[in-house]
């Protein structure tokens, strides 16, 4: 007779993956190759600030392009700078705001408050008495906390978002005298980014920059290595598999030297063995997770935009796919989609004002072009065109995201 319960859980197991979860983007991995001299200056700049809390106000930057590890070695630090205040009793906290998500003053606060498990009510505060909640609080507890705002660049593009900025890289000069409480890691893709800044706050943030250039060849392959190791079974991911994905994704060799865009090869190239039931990983599998790939806008990103900003973005996909000729096309064909795709899932379609507000976010993240008139026109037609995905990937993609629910 054969087992049931044994015949089941064979059929389901994957031959492929041991564990996919260590190919997710929340994941932190234990060793962070080709980032150590990174990691031993943020340790080192914030080494004054653990040693001994309250001495010092440490604020660093970390700059460099999409996926090249900004967003983990801040998290792997935070990792180990409590682990190792805990083990040395010392009250160090650590908290990971994402300022795209949270996108005013108010909207920070209330993430730290959160994640410091702080009792701090919902409502009925204004931003600087919920500011001063906090810092009252972090007195109360005698706790000290490393703060990082990731994606520190979209506060500049929000109505009081710099304000929001400034008050708290100055928040101990204004608020605590001389006890330093907060200590702060500030990310932005954007090089330039300081030099959009106060001259007062970009006195203090302009020698404490930490950059991340992108990734060659050699060190995608050694951050593949280790991921592989963890995520798949033994034997189904050869080196040439690695060394391919490395070339596609390697600076050196032309590719954008992002980690992000190599792991997620690797992880569909899995997902599509499995589906095809072979035991090991084939370049054909590559090729194939390659084209499904999106190069310059993560799921990860499309999974953060709002519902109306998805579909405004599919319908910037629709018109063109329909002119095919077309580089870029008008913002008012693209909004008469976008009505029409509001009907086709049941929503209420956002007033023209708001849609171009949608428009210049998108733009600013790099996922949509927008110019205003062009020499082809007259007047001051807003016109939109996509210039680095292929549409269809792009739409596949896009209509997944909508069909997960999985968006803010
Ligand atoms: N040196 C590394 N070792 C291991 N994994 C890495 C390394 N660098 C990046 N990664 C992985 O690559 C992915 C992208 O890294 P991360 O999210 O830190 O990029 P980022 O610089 O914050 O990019 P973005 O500007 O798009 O937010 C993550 O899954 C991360 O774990
Ligand atoms: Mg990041």
């Amino acid at each position: 007779m054969v087992n049931i319960v044994e015949e089941y859980i064979a059929k389901v197991r994957s031959r492929i993956f041991k564990d996919e979860s260590k190919l997710s983007i929340e994941y932190v991995p234990p060793k962070l190759p080709h980032r150590e001299e990174q990691l031993k200056r943020l340790v080192s700049y914030f080494i004054n600030f653990v040693e001994n809390p309250g001495s010092c106000f440490p604020k660093v930057i970390e700059v460099g392009d999409i996926g090249t590890g900004k967003t983990v070695c801040a998290k792997k630090f935070g990792q180990d700078v409590t682990d190792y205040a805990k083990k040395v009793g010392k009250p160090i906290k650590y908290v990971h705001v994402n300022c795209y998500k949270c996108r005013t003053l108010f909207l920070i606060l209330q993430e730290v408050a959160s994640q410091l498990q702080l009792p701090v009510p919902k409502r009925g505060f204004s931003t600087q008495e919920l500011l001063k909640i906090i810092l009252d609080l972090l007195v109360d507890k005698n706790l000290y906390v490393i703060i990082t705002l990731d994606e520190v660049d979209s506060l500049l593009q929000t109505p009081g978002g710099e304000g929001a900025l400034y008050t708290l890289v100055r928040v101990t000069d204004e608020y605590l005298g001389r006890e330093h409480r907060i200590g702060l890691i500030l990310i932005s893709r954007d090089e330039n980014f300081i030099f959009k800044l106060d001259p007062s706050v970009r006195s203090a943030l302009q020698h404490n920059v930490i950059k991340f250039p992108p990734y060659t060849k050699a060190q995608i392959y050694d951050i593949l290595h280790d991921r592989a190791e963890e995520a798949f079974i033994e034997g189904v991911v050869r080196p040439e598999i690695l060394d391919m994905i490395a070339e596609i994704s390697g600076k050196d060799t032309g590719g954008r030297g992002d980690a992000r865009y190599a792991i997620e090869i690797l992880w569909r190239a899995g997902k599509i063995a499995e589906v095809e039931g072979t035991s090991v990983i084939l370049p054909d599998h590559v090729r194939k997770a390659v084209k499904d790939t999106l190069v310059s806008i993560s799921v990860e990103e499309l999974k953060s935009l709002k519902k109306h900003q998805l579909l405004l973005l599919l319908a910037v996909v629709r018109v063109l796919q329909r002119k095919r000729t077309e580089v870029k096309v008008p913002l008012s064909e693209v909004e008469a989609e976008y009505r029409m795709l509001c009907e086709e899932f049941g929503e209420k379609p956002r007033q023209h004002t708001q849609v171009w507000e949608y428009v210049q976010e998108l733009k600013s993240r790099g996922i949509l072009n927008a110019t205003v008139g062009s020499k082809y026109s007259r007047g001051r037609t807003t016109l939109v065109g996509i210039m680095h995905e292929p549409l269809g990937t792009l739409e596949k993609t896009i209509l997944a995201v909508l069909r997960g629910g999985d968006h803010g």
